[in-house]
C-alpha cells in the first residue's frame, strides 16, 4: 500500500500542475491513496475554495488538508461542513466549522486516518497540540481504530515538527510536516516504525518567495513600495512524500522524498 503526501499547493500554477499531471502520477508510481495539503490552492495564495476542493477530488486526491489559512477563502467554512475530505487542524479553538480527523476507507477495504495539527509556536492561537496529540493517542490506536494513521503537522519550526515526530512513533504511519513550503531533507523512518520528513516542500513554483512573487516579496522586506503577497507564476514543483506502507502492522516500510517538474531536481 502507498500514499503519496504532497506538500502546501500553492496558487494557480500549483493546482495546474497537480490537475494536469496527478493521475499519470498516480499509476506510474502505483499510488493508492494521496493526500494534499491545500490551504494556499487559492488564486491568491492563500484558502481553498469549493471549485477547487472539487477539481482535486477529481484528478485523483481523496483528502485535502489544511492549516492556518484555512478560513480565509470565506466559502470553506460552510462547505467544510459538507465535505468529509477536506479538514481543518483539530487543534483549532472550538466551535470550529469542520473537523481536523476522519477515517476514510479506501476501495480495498482499507482504514487510512488522517489527522491535521498546527504547531503553537510562530503561529495563529490554537489550542495546545501536545495535549491535542496526547488525548489523540490515548482515545485512537493504530491496527484497533484503523490500518494506518497520517498526521499532517502545519508548523513553522523544525523543533516542534522533529518533536511530534517523535512523539507519534509507533502510532502513525506516517508523520509529515507543511507550512514551511520548502522541503527538508530527512525521510526517514524512526525507531519504532513511523515515516518521516519535517516538511513535505510545496507544490508550486520554487523561482519565488515561498511561492510567493519574489520581486515583490523582497520589496516588502525591504520596506519600499510593495503590493500584498501574490503567487508566482512560472512552472511548479510538485513536493512530498511517498510511503510504503504495512498494513498488516500500520508502520511504514520505506519513504522516499517525492519532486517532480518545475525548478527542482526530479527523481
Ligand atoms: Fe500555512
Amino acid at each position: 500500500m502507498k500514499i503519496l503526501f504532497l506538500g502546501d499547493v500553492v496558487g494557480v500554477s500549483g493546482c495546474s500542475k497537480l490537475i494536469n499531471n496527478l493521475f499519470e502520477e498516480i499509476s506510474k508510481k502505483k499510488i493508492d491513496f494521496v493526500i494534499v495539503n491545500g490551504e494556499n490552492a487559492a488564486s491568491q495564495g492563500v484558502g481553498l475554495t469549493k471549485e477547487i476542493c472539487n477539481d482535486f477530488f477529481n484528478c485523483g486526491v481523496n483528502v485535502i488538508t489544511t492549516g492556518n489559512h484555512v478560513w480565509d477563502q470565506k466559502e470553506i467554512m460552510e462547505f467544510i461542513d459538507k465535505e468529509e475530505r477536506l479538514l481543518r487542524p483539530k487543534n483549532l479553538f472550538e466551535p470550529a466549522p469542520g473537523k481536523g480527523f476522519q477515517i476514510y476507507n479506501t476501495k480495498q477495504g482499507i482504514k487510512i486516518g488522517v489527522l491535521n495539527l498546527m504547531g503553537n509556536v510562530f503561529m495563529k492561537k490554537c489550542d495546545d497540540v501536545f495535549e491535542i496529540s496526547k488525548k489523540f493517542i490515548n482515545e485512537y490506536k493504530l491496527k484497533e481504530d484503523f490500518d494506518l494513521l497520517v498526521v499532517d503537522f502545519h508548523g513553522e519550526i523544525t523543533s516542534e515538527k522533529n518533536a511530534i515526530g517523535h512523539y507519534f512513533d509507533g502510532k502513525a504511519t506516517l508523520v509529515v510536516g507543511t507550512h514551511t513550503h520548502i522541503p527538508t531533507n530527512d525521510a526517514r523512518i524512526l525507531k519504532a516504525g513511523t515515516a518521516y520528513q519535517t516538511d513535505a516542500g510545496m507544490c508550486g513554483d520554487y523561482d519565488s518567495v515561498i511561492g510567493m512573487n519574489k520581486e515583490n516579496s523582497i520589496n516588502r522586506f525591504l520596506k519600499k513600495n510593495s503590493l500584498k503577497h501574490f503567487p508566482a507564476s512560472g512552472e511548479a514543483t510538485l513536493c512530498g512524500v511517498i510511503v510504503k506502507c504495512d498494513v498488516e502492522t500500520g508502520l511504514a516500510t520505506d519513504i522516499k522524498s517525492y519532486v517532480y517538474g518545475g525548478q527542482l531536481n526530479n527523481i
